[in-house]
């Protein structure tokens, strides 16, 4: 690989030894970054693509907060862009996981050790990331015309609820379960995956606001309760709003059941014990209950009023509406 590369190589080698680190919630330990906790693989692909990741304007990259609705989203986002390509009873989304049609930007970046993988690309490329928006390159976020971002933000109560469910189905039988009130203790404090959550979410949240052609924000609640406007807003977001004709056809609708939480759980794919690098986990990891509100049956009076507080002081209202 060309010198640009290597010294991208040697910054992390020399960058990681020096930050603080705390343990994961399942094998990896988390070191803090420019005000985020990212797992050290991820911290190598975020440099990565810092220094070497060309964007191109047709560029749609689904970015979560993990347990969000990544999975969702990205089911969303392929079959809006590919409804003219495949029939919807024998739908790539039959056979495959979503994560494994969504590209992960981050980790499959930092696996190859380069973007030659992503470059060699057909458009329009759709890619995924956990990264915080401040951690993307200028040029990436300050041309409006260099990619675009569609994001999912989620209530933290079931952000955490389904984060450690999640965290113990991952952890490795050797070590102890993680119990509710140490995961709840790093939820807190921000020390969990691209953690603070509160951070990751205002970040995207800012950033749609003063740039709503390059970020579009969405909430897991919106998009449970009105798939259909969500779906019709994403897709005018990206550039390919319905017809009047697909409109007729029932379109829209016929992606809402395909990406239903229903639909995609019971899909062998995703009953599956199958895994990859990048996602070393069973597919049916990521279909839990996909419910609003499953909190109320973890979560004490205390965590509740606690974590709505942190809530409150980091959000001011601004996500209120
Ligand atoms: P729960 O654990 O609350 O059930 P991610 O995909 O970001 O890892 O998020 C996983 C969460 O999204 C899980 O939440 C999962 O059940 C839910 N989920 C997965 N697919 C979904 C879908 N099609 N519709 C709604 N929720 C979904």
């Amino acid at each position: 690989l060309d010198e640009g590369y290597q010294k991208t190589y040697k910054s992390f080698d020399e960058l990681l030894p020096t930050l603080p680190r705390v343990k994961g919630w399942w094998f990896d330990e988390h070191v803090q970054y420019q005000g985020f906790w990212l797992p050290c693989h991820c911290l190598r692909g975020s440099m990565l693509i810092h220094d070497h990741f060309n964007p191109r304007p047709s560029d749609i990259i689904v970015a979560t907060s993990p347990k969000c609705g990544t999975t969702w989203l990205r089911a969303l986002v392929f079959s809006i862009v590919n409804r003219n390509s495949y029939d919807f009873t024998n739908h790539p989304l039959r056979k495959a996981n979503p994560q494994d049609l969504v590209i992960f930007l981050d980790a499959h970046i930092h696996g190859d050790g380069s973007t030659s993988f992503i470059d060699g690309f057909p458009s329009p490329r759709l890619l995924s990331t956990h990264l915080p928006y401040s951690l993307f390159p200028q040029r990436m976020t300050d041309d409006s015309s260099a990619c675009r971002f569609v994001y999912i933000c989620r209530d933290p109560k079931d952000v955490f609820v389904s984060k450690w469910h999640f965290a113990n189905k991952l952890r490795s039988k050797e070590l102890p379960p993680l119990t509710l009130e140490e995961a709840f203790d790093m939820f807190c404090q921000g020390a969990s995956h691209y953690g603070p959550f509160w951070d990751h979410v205002l970040g995207y949240w800012k950033a749609s606001l003063e740039s709503p052609k390059k970020v579009l924000f969405l909430k897991y609640e919106d998009v449970k309760k009105q798939p259909w406007d969500c779906v019709r807003k994403v897709a005018e977001f990206i550039g390919v709003p319905f017809s009047q004709e697909e409109e007729e056809e029932g379109i829209v609708e016929e992606i809402v059941k395909l990406c239903s939480f229903e639909n995609l759980r019971n899909q062998d794919v995703n009953k599956s014990e199958s895994r990859s690098w990048v996602r070393p986990v069973n597919n049916s990891a990521f279909f839990r209950k996909g419910e609003v509100g499953d909190w109320v049956n973890h979560l004490t009076p205390q965590m509740v009023e606690k974590l709505d507080q942190i809530t409150q002081v980091k959000f001011q209202g601004r996500l209120a509406d």
